[in-house]
């Protein structure tokens, strides 16, 4: 795209990518335009359609003089309420890479209302109209969010030429166009897990791979039957704080990557500004928003879950994660990124982890060393001596 319209451009023109680039290709363009003297500013973009039209989220990063001059521009057209949601993300590819995590956690969020969607129905057996319901519910409480507003106007939305609900005649096959397959690349080489995105992006591989699942529902045709014995009253509140528990801590860990990020790449990324931007316009819009700006205005935070709101939210609710948890484990619901948000919190607040053992056995079959809680310093074993 680039190659076709330099021909007309002229010196000091600029060129916005508002794609979804990999925020390594932007860094590139950048650098390659630069040469040919046009300047170039890549831009996450997010809001689907509707946002293009009615004022999206902009997450424009690179060079700072090029966004200064653009800025009264980028103002206008970004969503305005409660302040535009546009701001300057930072260094180099800082827009890709902050639009590549908003749509990781994008795949989280969708993921964690799929996986409270399947509870309700298959192992609460809700009616379309009860599902219908309790996502609306949903709306009233802290999970008040654009994804939850869609997905009550999906389980609501019929077709004049079919029976039923529109919903139940989609193939449950889910597609995506990878940039939750970036983020995951990302969160590797950086080391800094983030399980709820996996599983989400695990969850879409998985729905969409016929022949396994073709295969495992032959061999596997049996489903559990679980003793539900949570009442219809007490079912709203138990998914309510299951899918805010799941929520905050996905939340969590995206935040995090982008702690990592900006210390591997010298972003310079501010992250209150980058939650505030996402109140509204984009995908992820969510009341839950304005709590985490305001959280991540504390520079000093390592995690989310440090702040007062987030922490007492989750000290409440987890016991309701872990029941819907067990509930569906025995149903035989793959609730994934609901399990790996609360394996998640398990592993990080363990006094001791099983890795000693994982340390022994590199030991043992590698020589790769081990350290000690009693004594500094680098050790090995002749284990088979012992
Ligand atoms: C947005 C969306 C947008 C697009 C995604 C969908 O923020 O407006 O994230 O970028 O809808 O590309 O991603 P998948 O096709 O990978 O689900």
């Amino acid at each position: 795209m680039i190659e076709n319209i330099l021909p007309y451009l002229d010196k000091d023109d600029i060129i916005i990518d508002g794609g979804n680039s990999y925020f390594t290709d932007t860094i590139r363009r950048e650098a390659d335009l630069k040469k040919k003297g046009i300047r170039f500013l890549g831009m996450g973009v997010s809001g689907g359609e509707k946002g293009a039209l009615e004022g999206p989220s902009l997450m424009p990063g690179g060079n700072r003089e090029v966004y200064d001059e653009l800025a009264p521009f980028l103002l206008k057209v970004a969503a305005q309420d409660p302040a535009p949601c546009v701001d300057f993300m930072g260094n180099g590819g800082a827009g890709h890479f902050v639009k590549m995590v908003h749509n990781g956690i994008e795949y989280a969020d969708m993921q964690l209302i799929a996986e409270i969607y399947d509870i309700a129905k298959n192992a609460f057996a809700y009616s379309n109209k009860e599902i219908h319901e309790l996502f609306t519910y949903f709306q009233s409480t802290d999970l008040n969010s654009y994804l939850i507003d869609i997905t009550c106007n999906i389980l609501a939305t019929t077709e004049e030429d079919t029976e039923g609900l529109l919903i139940n005649k989609i193939k449950d096959e889910a597609k995506g166009k990878g940039t939750g397959m970036w983020t995951i690349q990302e969160s590797t080489r950086l080391a800094s897990p983030v399980p709820a995105i996996s599983a989400a992006l695990d969850g879409r591989y998985i729905s969409s791979n016929l022949e396994l699942r073709q295969l495992f529902n032959t061999l596997f045709p049996e489903n559990p039957v679980a003793g539900n014995t949570i009442s219809r009253s007490e079912s709203h509140a138990l998914l309510e704080s299951t899918l805010l528990t799941g929520k905050i801590l996905a939340y969590a860990q995206g935040f995090y990557l982008l702690k990592q990020a900006d210390m591997e790449y010298n972003f310079n990324f501010n992250f209150a500004s980058i939650a505030k931007i996402w109140r509204n316009g984009c995908i992820i819009r969510s009341t839950m928003l304005d709590e985490m700006s305001r959280a991540l205005e504390n520079s000093s935070l390592i995690s989310l879950v440090e702040d007062e709101f987030f922490l007492t939210r989750l000290k409440k609710n987890i016991p309701a994660l872990r029941k819907v948890l067990c509930l569906g484990i025995e149903s035989g619901i793959p609730v994934t990124a609901l399990g790996t948000s609360l394996w998640y919190l398990e592993a990080l607040r363990a006094k001791r982890l099983p890795a000693n053992l994982i340390q022994a056995q590199r030991d043992f079959f590698g020589a790769h060393t081990y350290q000690r809680i009693d004594r500094e310093g680098d050790f090995h074993t002749e284990w088979e001596k012992l």
